[in-house]
C-alpha cells in the first residue's frame, strides 16, 4: 500500500464482516466502557460549536453536539462512508494540508487520529491549517508512539508478541504510514490534555484498573499515548 489515501479509499474503509477494516486493525472493542466515558468528556470538553469542522473525519464522524458539523476528509470512500452513518451535515472532500474554507470561518475544528499519518514534514501545515479556519479552538488527537515511554514499558510483554506475530504474519496488522513527533514538538502549538493514557495493548492489559485510570490519567499529558492538542485562538 503506498499511499494513507489509498489504504483509505481501497481497504480502511471497506467493511468485513459488518466492520470497517481500520476499525478491526486498529481498535479492540475491550475497554468499551473507558472509550465511550473518554470520548464523552471530550464531547462535553467541545460544547455546542456553532459550527464544528471534523476534519479527516473517516467513515464515522465524531458526534458532537455542534449546531452544524463540516465533515472532510481525502478518502472518497469515507466521505461516502460518513454521509450514511451521519446524514445530516455538511460532507466535502478535502485535504487537511490545504483546507478548502475560508480564514476563520468555523466556530471551531477537531481532528481525531490523523495528523500522524501525514508526512512528519508536512504535520505543521496541517496544524497550521486547522488553526486558519477556525475562530475559536481545535483540538487535535495524537499518537505519541515511540515518546509514550511509560506506557511502551507497561505493555512490553504484548508489544513482543504482537511483534512476534508481525513477523510471522506480515498481513496481521496492515502499513499506514506514521510518524509521531514529540510532546514538545506538540506544545509549540498549543496546550497539552490526555485524551487517553493507554493505548489498545495497555487497554487489554490493564482492563481491571481502567476505572482508577480514567481518574488519574488528565494529571499525565506529557505521558499520555494519545495527547489532546488543545489551540485556543482566543486565550
Ligand atoms: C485513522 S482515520 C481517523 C478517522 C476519524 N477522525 C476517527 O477518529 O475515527 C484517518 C482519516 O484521515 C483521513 N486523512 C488522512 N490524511 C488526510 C489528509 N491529508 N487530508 C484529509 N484527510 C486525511 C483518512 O482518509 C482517514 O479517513
Amino acid at each position: 500500500m503506498n499511499s494513507v489515501k489509498e489504504y483509505y479509499d481501497k481497504i480502511g474503509w471497506k467493511k468485513q464482516k459488518g466492520k470497517y477494516v481500520d476499525t478491526l486493525t486498529f481498535t479492540s472493542d475491550k475497554g468499551a466502557k473507558y472509550k465511550k466515558a473518554v470520548n464523552e468528556r471530550l464531547r462535553e470538553m467541545i460544547g455546542e460549536s456553532d459550527s464544528l469542522l471534523d476534519i479527516a473525519c473517516g467513515a464515522v464522524p465524531f458526534n458532537s453536539k455542534a449546531k452544524k458539523q463540516i465533515c472532510i476528509d481525502f478518502s472518497i470512500t469515507a466521505i461516502k462512508e460518513a454521509k450514511q452513518n451521519r446524514p445530516y451535515g455538511l460532507f466535502v472532500l478535502g485535504d487537511i494540508t490545504n483546507i478548502p474554507l475560508k480564514d476563520n470561518s468555523v466556530t471551531d475544528t477537531i481532528s481525531l487520529h490523523t495528523i500522524y499519518h501525514i508526512d512528519k514534514d508536512k504535520q505543521s501545515r496541517a496544524i497550521e491549517e486547522i488553526r486558519r479556519v477556525s475562530q475559536r479552538k481545535c483540538y487535535v488527537i495524537y499518537n505519541a508512539g515511540k515518546h509514550a515511554t511509560l506506557v511502551n514499558i507497561l505493555t512490553l510483554p504484548l508489544q513482543l508478541w504482537n511483534w512476534s506475530e508481525k513477523r510471522i504474519n506480515t498481513n496481521s496488522k496492515r502499513k499506514v504510514y506514521f510518524y509521531a513527533h514529540d510532546y514538545k514538538w506538540l506544545e509549540k502549538y498549543g496546550r497539552l490534555e490526555t485524551y487517553t493514557l493507554l493505548n489498545e495493548n495497555g487497554i487489554k492489559l490493564y482492563s481491571v484498573l481502567l476505572g482508577l485510570i480514567a481518574k488519574i490519567e488528565k494529571h499525565f499529558p506529557r505521558h499520555a499515548y494519545h495527547p489532546l492538542l488543545i489551540i485556543d485562538k482566543k486565550g
